[in-house]
C-alpha cells in the first residue's frame, strides 16, 4: 500500500508526523453542497486512509434536503469515489461510513440545534467521554451568522471537558463593513481562539514552503528587500470558467473571489517580517502588520492601479467555449469581472518603492499559480563587449501549482571560447525531491482545526486588513456603471489593458 511504503521505506518522508488528536465529532453544515462533496468528504477519507484521524471520529452531516443516515452514507461514498486523490480502499471507506450520521434541518430552525445537541451528547455518552466538537460551516455565507447564533443559543458553543471549534469558509463578508459585522456576530458566541477561518491556499504545501524558503535558508533573506528586489509578479490564472457557480460568482467577481483572500495571503507571506515563532498569533501578528502597510489606492488612483476584465468566447484546451455573458446564470449585461490585475506597494522600510503586480483570471490559457521575484540587474556587466546581451536579472520563481517547486534563474557562461552569458535555471521539484504526492490543502486544514492549531487560519483583524486593501477598488468599480468592461478571449493571457499597470517589465508568459 502506498502509505505503508512511504512510511517504512521512503526516508524522504520521515518527517511526516502523526500528531495525536482528541476524539472528535465533526459536524458539517451544508453537507450535501458542492464544497463538501468535492473537497471536505474526500479530504476526510484521505485522512482516514493515512490513519491520521483521531481514534474516535464521528461525522454528522447537516443540510436542508430530505435524507437518511443510509442515503447520506451513499452520498459520502460517491463523493469519495469521484473526488478522492487516491483510489479508495474498501475497508477504510466502510470503516469511515460507520461513523457517518445525517440530521435534516433548516439552519435558522432552533429545533435543529436541539436535535444536534441531543445527538452530540448521545455520542459523548456512548463513548463514555466528551468528544471535542468541530462545527464546519460549509454553507452560503448568509447562513454563517444564523448558524453561530443558533449554536450559541443552544449552548453548543462550549462543552465541559472538551474543546469546541467553529470552522468558517470564505467569503467572510462582501466588503469591509459586512466582514466587520460578521466578525462581530461570531464574537458574540465564540471566543476568537475557537474560530478557524479557512483560506485553503494556506493549506497548500507550496504556500507553506514559502515560509521555509525565506526563514530556513540564509541565502534569500539578505536580498529580500527593496535594495535587491526590483519587482514581484503574483499570478493565479485558471483555465476553467465560472461553470455552475454563476449564482455565487455574479455577486463576487475575481477581486473578491481570489484577490481579497488567496492572493493577498501569498503577498503577506512573501513580505512579512520573520515571526519570532511559528505559533498562530505570532505569525498572524506579522501578517496583519504587513497587510496594514499596504496602502489602499485612493478612489482617484484606482484606474491607475487596478484593471478588470471579462472573458469573451474563445478556445480553451482545443475546445470552443462561450464568453462569460453567455454562461448559464449570468445576468444580461453583467459587469462582474472574471479577471483582475493590481499594482500594490508595501509602504514600510523593507519594501518602499517595490511594485507588487497581482493578476488572476478565469478562462485564461492555463492553470498556474506562481510568485515571481525579480532582482535588480547587476550594477556593472563586465562581459558586455563579448556579446552577452542575453544577461537577465536573477529571478526566483515559486510555483504553487501545478508544477510545485522553486526555480532560480542564474546567468551562466555558454560553453565556448567567448565569455557569453545566458540564463539557466536551478530547480527544485516537490515531486522528485520528496517522492510523495502533496496532500490536498483541506486535509491539512481539517486536521489542524481538529487539533486546535490556528496557524494556517485567518484571524478577525487579518480579515479586516485584507478587505481594507481592496475596499476602495470595489467602491470605484461599483460606482462606475457605464465605462465598458474590457474583454479578453477565453484561452488567452488576459486583457492588453493590464499591460498599462507595469513599469519597465512585461507580464510573465502564461
Ligand atoms: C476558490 C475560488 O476559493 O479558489 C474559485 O472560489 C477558484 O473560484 C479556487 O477556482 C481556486 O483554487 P485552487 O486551489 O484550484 O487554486
Amino acid at each position: 500500500m502506498e502509505s505503508d511504503y512511504q512510511l517504512s521505506e521512503n526516508p524522504l518522508v520521515e518527517g511526516l508526523e502523526r500528531l495525536p488528536v482528541r476524539s472528535t465529532v465533526l459536524v458539517i453544515f451544508g453537507a450535501m453542497g458542492d464544497l463538501a462533496s468535492r473537497k471536505l468528504l474526500p479530504a476526510i477519507y484521505n485522512l482516514a486512509h493515512e490513519g491520521a484521524l483521531p481514534e474516535r471520529i464521528e461525522l454528522i452531516g447537516i443540510s436542508r434536503g430530505e435524507s437518511t443516515d443510509e442515503k447520506f452514507r451513499e452520498h459520502v461514498r460517491e463523493s469519495v469515489d469521484r473526488f478522492s486523490r487516491r483510489r479508495p480502499n474498501a475497508d477504510v471507506l466502510n470503516g469511515l461510513l460507520e461513523t457517518v450520521h445525517y440530521i435534516r434541518g433548516a439552519f435558522d430552525d432552533a429545533d435543529l440545534y436541539a436535535r444536534l445537541r441531543e445527538a452530540v451528547e448521545g455520542l459523548d455518552e456512548k463513548f463514555g467521554t466528551p468528544l471535542n466538537r468541530v462545527f464546519y460551516l460549509s454553507t452560503a455565507p448568509e447562513f454563517f451568522p444564523v448558524i453561530v447564533e443558533n449554536l450559541g443559543e443552544a449552548g453548543l458553543n462550549t462543552a465541559e471537558e472538551a474543546d469546541v471549534r467553529v470552522v468558517i469558509e470564505k467569503p467572510i463578508g462582501y466588503d469591509l463593513a459586512s466582514a466587520r459585522l460578521q466578525n462581530e456576530a461570531v464574537r458574540n458566541h465564540f471566543d476568537e481562539s475557537q474560530v478557524f477561518r479557512i483560506d485553503h491556499y494556506l493549506g497548500k504545501e507550496t504556500v507553506q514552503n514559502l515560509m521555509a524558503l525565506r526563514f530556513a535558508n540564509a541565502l534569500f533573506e539578505p536580498v529580500w528587500n527593496r535594495n535587491f528586489i526590483d519587482y514581484v509578479q503574483i499570478t493565479a490564472s485558471e483555465d476553467i470558467g465560472v461553470g455552475t457557480r454563476a449564482g455565487y460568482y455574479e455577486g463576487s467577481g475575481a477581486l473578491r473571489d481570489l484577490v481579497q483572500n488567496h492572493m493577498l495571503q501569498l503577498l503577506a507571506l512573501l513580505t512579512m517580517e520573520p515571526p519570532t515563532s511559528f505559533e498562530a498569533n505570532r505569525l498572524r501578528d506579522e501578517k496583519v502588520k504587513v497587510l496594514e502597510a499596504i496602502v489602499p489606492p485612493r478612489l482617484d488612483e484606482v484606474a491607475l492601479m487596478a484593471v478588470r476584465a471579462q472573458y469573451g468566447p474563445g478556445v480553451v484546451s482545443g475546445g470552443e467555449t462561450v464568453g462569460y455573458l453567455e454562461e448559464p446564470g449570468v445576468a444580461e449585461g453583467s459587469r462582474t469581472e472574471t479577471y483582475a490585475a493590481l499594482k500594490l506597494y508595501v509602504s514600510n522600510w523593507r519594501w518602499a518603492g517595490v511594485p507588487f503586480y497581482l493578476r488572476t483570471g478565469k478562462r485564461l490559457s492555463r492553470k498556474l499559480t506562481e510568485i515571481a521575484v525579480t532582482l535588480r540587474p547587476v550594477p556593472h556587466l563586465a562581459f558586455q563587449s563579448s556579446g552577452s546581451l542575453g544577461v537577465q536579472p536573477n529571478q526566483i520563481i515559486l510555483t504553487v501549482q501545478p508544477d510545485e517547486g522553486v526555480s532560480v534563474s542564474l546567468g551562466a557562461k555558454i560553453p565556448g571560447t567567448k565569455m557569453q552569458i545566458r540564463p539557466v535555471n536551478m530547480e527544485f521539484h516537490y515531486g522528485t525531491s520528496f517522492m510523495s504526492e502533496s496532500p490536498e490543502a483541506y486535509e491539512r486544514l481539517i486536521m489542524d482545526a481538529m487539533r486546535g492549531d490556528a496557524t494556517l487560519f485567518t484571524r478577525n483583524d487579518e480579515i479586516e486588513a485584507l478587505w481594507g486593501i481592496i475596499d476602495p477598488i470595489l467602491s470605484a468599480w461599483g460606482a462606475d456603471t457605464t465605462s465598458p468592461i474590457p474583454q479578453y478571449p477565453s484561452g488567452s493571457a488576459g486583457p492588453n489593458e493590464a499591460d498599462a499597470l507595469l513599469e519597465g517589465c512585461a507580464w510573465r508568459r502564461l
